[in-house]
């Protein structure tokens, strides 16, 4: 499995819809070479099916199979047979056992052995094909969740990327299932998006779902519920408490027919933090990253950057408390987007957005930052800023200090050499004068010791943040890893990729 490959892969088992359409499409928007290299196998899985489940009913329709996946973009369609699947039978095959904490509850804890099942095909799969990408819908989130840490867990080098579950014009989660329902269970099996969506629509307004009530009202419906669960979604693990970001999912029967579906509750939209030392690439890479993922951005270095401006036009003593309150108290900071990626700062009614990348703002900024009452008055102000979330701030104690809760933390950084380069190169280019690269390390250096040693929010790593050393890559590839990254934490359906 070393070499590299160019394969996008979305294994199926067949009954192909909406849902299986948009994996192929990601698995072709996603690939490098146009038209790209996009597989879709076809093969109804054994292993996943129990004693009495429907392996023998699953729809088998190779022929509309093959259309559907020409349709919507694939290169190739295989439906291997079992026996080159299994060549010595199903149950004379070794078996990956997934561990129980990722099957104990949803679908795992009431199909004993279904996970198992899956993960042994796909890894199956994966070792036949060798793709460089497997596409998994986020419809099967906990077969989505489980078969990503068998990827990382057995260092496949293959990603997994999820996509978003696709609903039909009623609602109804897309499922090759959905094929037996009569008219009239269709009509009450929405019974299940709705309250899943109506429990969502209640987190944002801070009501806590009463998962006893929703499941007496969908059994009024006329379903029987096999399972209701509010989980951590990347732990599948119960949870109580109000996290930003929980699963609700149910598993119901409708006639005879199973039905699974999920929402994502989420008491506040994505926040990233992106901390990191002066002239690691931040400003540029989070600027794009915040554009990539439509999340608003927020500079919390040009917010010190302009206070300290101020301070120096204003003649402020720091020495002298009653002159910095008086300062902070009168402080009006404002940030408006602006055409090319630069956002305008006004502070007190000065646009400033050029004159605070000036050597002299630079050269005072970390004094004025490490001021407790500057640092307080801004980090309140930051934190009313991302109060809704959708953001992605970036500074050098946002994920310790301003939004400690935040779902993506980056440590960005890069060698004080490589950081000297960079920073000669904007100089150069914003026109102003440019030292001797071994000054400008010097002037980093120097820096890093004041951010590192300050006593209020020094310039930490916060223990739960990603650290990307970003010498040798190009903007592009630090842009793609952090999207990489988010995705980890922030299903498709929570928050969708703008297509622009
Ligand atoms: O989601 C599915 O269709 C199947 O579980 C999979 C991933 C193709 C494995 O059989």
């Amino acid at each position: 499995m070393q070499q590299k490959s160019d394969l996008n892969f979305v294994p199926t088992m067949g009954g192909l819809h909406k849902g299986h359409c948009q994996l192929i499409k990601a698995a072709q928007k996603f690939s490098t070479t146009k038209p790209g290299v996009v597989l879709v196998s076809v093969f109804v899985n054994p292993l996943q099916f129990g004693p009495n489940e429907d392996f023998q009913a699953y729809p088998r329709d190779l022929e509309h199979d093959c259309e559907v996946a020409s349709n919507c973009g694939a290169n190739a369609l295989w439906a291997p047979s079992i026996d080159e699947i299994f060549p010595k039978g199903p149950n004379a095959h070794f078996k990956v056992q997934v561990p129980p904490t990722l099957q104990a509850h949803l679908c795992g804890g009431k199909r004993a052995g279904h996970f198992d099942g899956v993960a042994t095909v796909v890894l199956r799969l994966l070792n036949l094909t060798k793709p460089q990408v497997l596409f998994l819908g986020e419809k099967d989130w906990q077969q989505f969740i489980i078969l990503r840490h068998l990827l990382k867990d057995l260092d496949l080098p293959v990603k997994v990327l999820g996509v978003a579950t696709v609903r039909d014009f009623d609602g109804l989660a897309m499922s090759s299932r959905n094929q037996y329902l009569s008219q009239d269970q269709r009509k009450k099996a929405l019974a299940l998006p709705r309250q899943l969506a109506s429990a969502a629509n209640g987190i944002k307004k801070g009501e806590i779902p009463n998962l006893e009530k929703i499941k007496s009202y969908l059994m009024q419906s006329g379903l029987e519920v096999e399972y209701l669960e509010k989980v951590d979604p990347f732990h599948l693990q119960p949870t109580e408490t109000n996290q930003p970001l929980s699963l609700l999912a149910a598993s119901v029967r409708c006639g005879r027919t199973r039905l699974i579906d999920h929402a994502f509750l989420m008491t506040r939209k994505p926040i990233v933090a992106i901390d990191g030392p002066a002239g690691a690439g931040k400003s540029t890479v989070t600027k794009n990253f915040a554009r990539r993922l439509g999340l608003l951005y927020l500079d919390t270095g040009a917010m010190y950057r302009a206070v300290t401006w101020l301070i120096k036009k204003e003649g402020v003593n720091l020495q002298e408390p009653s002159e910095l309150f008086k300062a902070l108290n009168s402080l009006k900071l404002e940030f408006l987007p602006s055409k090319n990626l630069e956002q305008e700062v006004t502070i007190n009614g000065y646009n400033v957005t050029e004159a605070i990348r000036s050597p002299d703002v630079t050269a005072a900024v970390s004094l004025v930052a490490a001021q407790p009452p500057v640092r307080k008055a801004l980090t309140e102000q930051q934190k009313a800023m991302g109060i809704d979330g959708g953001l992605v701030a970036e500074g050098r104690d946002i994920g310790t200090a301003v939004f400690p809760g935040a779902e993506l933390k980056i440590f960005l950084t890069a060698s004080p050499a490589e950081r000297a380069r960079r920073r000669a190169n904007d100089l150069r280019e914003r026109g102003f004068r440019v030292p001797s690269l071994t000054t400008l390390e010097e002037q980093i250096k120097e820096r890093d010791q004041i951010d590192s040693t300050r006593q209020i929010a020094p310039l930490t790593r916060a223990d739960d943040a990603s650290e990307i050393v970003t010498d040798g890559m190009d903007i592009e590839e630090v842009v793609q890893l952090l999207v990489e990254l988010f995705r980890n934490r922030i299903p498709e359906e929570v928050w969708p990729t703008p297509s622009n």
